[in-house]
């Protein structure tokens, strides 16, 4: 008795204890055999017989159950520590994430403001009529108004068309000086190869006392961060219309596809359209209350500068969160 008692608490495996308990319990077991010998015993033995057997079957019993226990606490833990996870560990060919383009474009441009000491400035998604058009120099019968296809919410509140409404925000808030950007969503109802209904936008405003900053500050900013972008391009300045800025200019930089000898995605002119500015029109200033200043403005679309980067052709795919897409960025 005591040899399995020993052989029980020395196996290895649940198998190996199994197969003990087979040998003694099972048909033809040890244990099993002597019971069946209870018909030969003599009556008056039969009890003291029949209680030892039992006392012996419970003892192996409940030493078997100790075991088991005790197996399959060293069967977790064995197979915890197989299947354990380092989350900490480096592993460089894992699957990692990866920012999307289109906010690591807008990491980059903010980073690149902010070195030149421009602040970080944020305003609301649903705006007013007053911050997104009145204030702006676009009053109700403007036909600039025409130019952005607003989506309208009640209350004549609409989504913004554009971060200009932070400009305002900015200048009721603060005293000039002022040097911001603004980066953010903005909506359109527009949608085609090269707009979606929502997309992001960085607007800059530099505001100084009168005669402080120039056109030529402006345009020195504008082709200094535009060649940090895209590299060694030709940046040009085409007169055009901000109700805004006064004057305004589109600037273009010559096409990083073809070196500006003309191809299908310039539409064969040698130059892409990147971003808008002008100096900030006199009538932004009165609608702040803002006397004796000047500054300029600036604005553009991310995702335009994301396609171009990273040569995507499809501005919707942006916003399709295909991981095959995606998974290019990391
Ligand atoms: N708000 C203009 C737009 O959305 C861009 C712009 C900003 C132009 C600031 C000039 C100055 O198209």
């Amino acid at each position: 008795m005591k040899d399995w008692l020993k052989k029980i608490k020395a196996s290895l495996s649940l198998q190996e204890l199994e197969d003990i308990r087979v040998d003694l319990l099972g048909k033809k077991g040890v244990l099993t055999q002597q019971f069946a010998k209870m018909k030969t015993i003599p009556n008056e033995q039969k009890k003291e017989f029949a209680q030892n057997l039992n006392k012996q079957k419970s003892d192996i019993n409940q030493e078997i159950e100790n075991q088991k226990t005790i197996l399959m606490a060293q069967a977790l833990q064995k197979e915890l520590e197989a299947t354990k996870i380092d989350v900490t560990k480096f592993t460089p060919d894992s699957a990692t994430a990866a920012y999307h383009p289109v906010m690591d474009t807008m990491d980059k441009i903010i980073r690149y403001f902010q070195n030149l000491n421009f602040a970080v400035e944020d305003g609301p998604l649903v705006e007013d009529d007053f911050h997104n058009f009145e204030a702006l120099n676009l009053p109700a019968y403007h036909p600039a108004r025409d130019m952005q296809d607003t989506f309208y919410c009640k209350d004549s509140m609409v989504l913004r068309t554009h971060t200009s409404p932070v400009q305002i925000r900015t200048m009721q808030n603060s005293k000039p000086p002022i040097r911001m950007i603004a980066p953010g969503t903005v909506f359109r109802k527009d949608f085609d190869i090269t707009h979606t209904p929502m997309f992001h936008q960085i607007e800059g405003l530099v505001v100084e006392k009168d005669g402080v900053v120039s056109f030529a500050n402006l345009k020195f900013v504008m082709e200094e961060f535009l060649t940090y972008m895209f590299g060694d391009v030709d940046v040009r300045f085409r007169p055009s219309f901000f109700p805004f800025t006064e004057p305004s200019a589109e600037v273009d930089i010559s096409c990083i596809f073809c070196n500006g000898k003309g191809c299908r995605v310039c539409s064969h002119t040698g130059w892409l359209e990147v971003l808008g500015c002008g100096i900030v029109d006199k009538n932004v200033f009165d609608a702040v209350e803002y006397k004796n200043v000047s500054g300029y403005a600036f604005g553009l679309g991310i995702e335009r500068f994301a396609m171009l980067i990273h040569k995507i052709g499809d501005l919707r795919s942006l916003f399709e969160s295909d991981i095959r897409l995606l998974g290019q960025f990391r």
